[in-house]
């Protein structure tokens, strides 16, 4: 069975948990898209591993692990990885993938990242990873791929006139000294040498796992509103963060993948900037922004809060053709009197039942929502879902009935033991 897992909001789902207990069910974990911009973190055994680059599941014994072409590689963030998980004495040799394919971010892409959110007067609020001018300068068709990093000669060529013209544009429009050739070339021939052993033909090979039954499974990273054809654009990431993105970033066929799984927080978060219609008033989003630990992986951010909008994740099943979902973190609802769905937008008078692509009406409509009464249990005692309160069990089918997909499994802490199966 090959699985695409997606984020069906802004990202920070609790997708690591999930892809966590599945990766013990399959033989490949591939991540296809996005770069260091994501991130998790595991504990195994007491031990915290943080994950941006190499799949989670590395820490499954056995599991082959790979990065895909659609995803932008950090050689320094890698090496780090790489490094920890030596450190923790787990043996990645033969295990981890890297596609000789997958494109590289060079010191440039992350000054501008940073540089270009300075001068805008609105900024998308990114995570300064270098992931938009990476993913830039591939569809540019000027970027540099980890193949290039074992070829001195193509390096040269290729480093010597992208230099040219960052150099230029830093120094011109960001008065930014530029960087020196000879310092990254050198760093990352480096980069490749120790990267080799790990670089490899990821389409052959994921393509010969599958052709022989073996079991994949496809981790998405970031959500599908972050999508840069269907997210809040311009505040989204520059990766396709849908299903559709598991087959381009990984070069396998759509007839390859048997079931797409949507992973959905049940409320909603978002870090960054851009509209967010079920934000919630400023006093209790920091009650449950701190309830529910809503601080960015990556960046340290507080992440803004919400409540749960169907019309997203609606969305979101429909764009991905998901058939099962996931609801996250729904003890952080503990104690609640009521909870909130939002089941419509409401703008200049007309009434939104379906997503407005619109980012007018996404930035300026009132939420229409449907109010249920919430539950005083502590959830993560919980380990059946016929245990559960009935007004849990009550929003669950409320959610289900409305975004059209089954929900197979709900989250209620953050270890592995405190998911309930459904
Ligand atoms: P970038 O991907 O660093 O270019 O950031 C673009 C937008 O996506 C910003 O709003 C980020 O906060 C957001 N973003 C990127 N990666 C993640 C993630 O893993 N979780 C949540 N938001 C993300």
């Amino acid at each position: 069975m090959n699985i695409v897992l997606v984020g069906t909001q802004w990202g920070d789902e609790g997708k690591g948990k999930v892809i966590d207990i599945l990766s013990a069910q399959v033989d490949v974990i591939m991540r296809y898209q996005g770069g260091s911009n994501a991130g998790h973190t595991v504990v195994v055994d007491g031990r915290e591993f943080i994950f941006h680059l190499i799949p989670s599941g590395i820490l499954h014994k056995g599991k082959i692990c790979c990065i895909g072409s659609g995803v932008v590689v950090d050689p320094e963030m890698l090496n780090k990885e790489i490094e920890g998980l030596s450190k923790a004495g787990i043996n990645i040799d033969n295990r981890l993938k890297i596609s000789s394919l997958a494109h590289v971010i060079l010191p440039y892409h992350k000054i501008l990242d940073k540089l270009r959110e300075t001068k805008r007067t609105n900024k998308i609020g990114t995570t300064g990873r270098g992931i938009g001018p990476c993913y830039a300068d591939k569809i540019n068709r000027c970027g540099i791929r980890m193949q290039d990093l074992l070829s001195p000669a193509i390096l040269k060529d290729k480093l010597e006139d992208n230099l040219k013209e960052k150099n230029e544009i830093l120094k011109k429009v960001y008065q930014h000294p530029g960087f020196k050739f000879a310092d990254i070339y050198k760093n990352y021939l480096n980069y490749g040498r120790s990267a080799s052993k790990y670089i490899c033909d990821t389409v052959k090979l994921l393509n010969r796992e599958i052709a022989q039954g073996k079991d994949v499974l496809f981790e998405g990273a970031q959500g599908t509103f972050l999508d840069i054809d269907f997210g809040t654009y311009p505040f989204v990431t520059s990766s396709s963060t849908i299903a559709g993105g598991a087959c381009i970033g990984s070069g396998v066929s759509p007839r390859a993948i048997d079931k797409i799984i949507g992973i959905a927080k049940a409320y909603t978060t978002r870090v960054g900037e851009g509209p967010f219609p079920t934000e919630f008033e400023p006093k209790f989003e920091e009650f449950i922004r701190n309830k529910g630990k809503e601080f960015g992986a990556t960046t340290g951010r507080p992440r803004r809060c919400g409540w749960f909008d169907s019309l997203m994740v609606k969305e979101a099943v429909m764009l991905s053709g998901i058939t099962e979902l996931a609801i996250m973190k729904m003890d952080v609802l503990d104690g609640l009197k009521s909870i909130k769905i939002c089941t419509g937008y409401k703008y200049k008078g007309k009434i939104f039942r379906e997503y407005p692509y619109d980012p007018e009406v996404l930035k300026k409509a009132s939420c229409i929502y449907k109010e249920i009464p919430g539950w005083d249990e502590n959830l993560s005692r919980i380990k059946d879902y016929q245990c559960l309160p009935k007004q849990a069990k009550n929003y669950l089918k409320i959610l289900q009935d409305m975004l059209g997909a089954k929900i197979t499994l709900v989250s209620v802490g953050s270890s592995r033991e405190e998911t309930i199966f459904s």
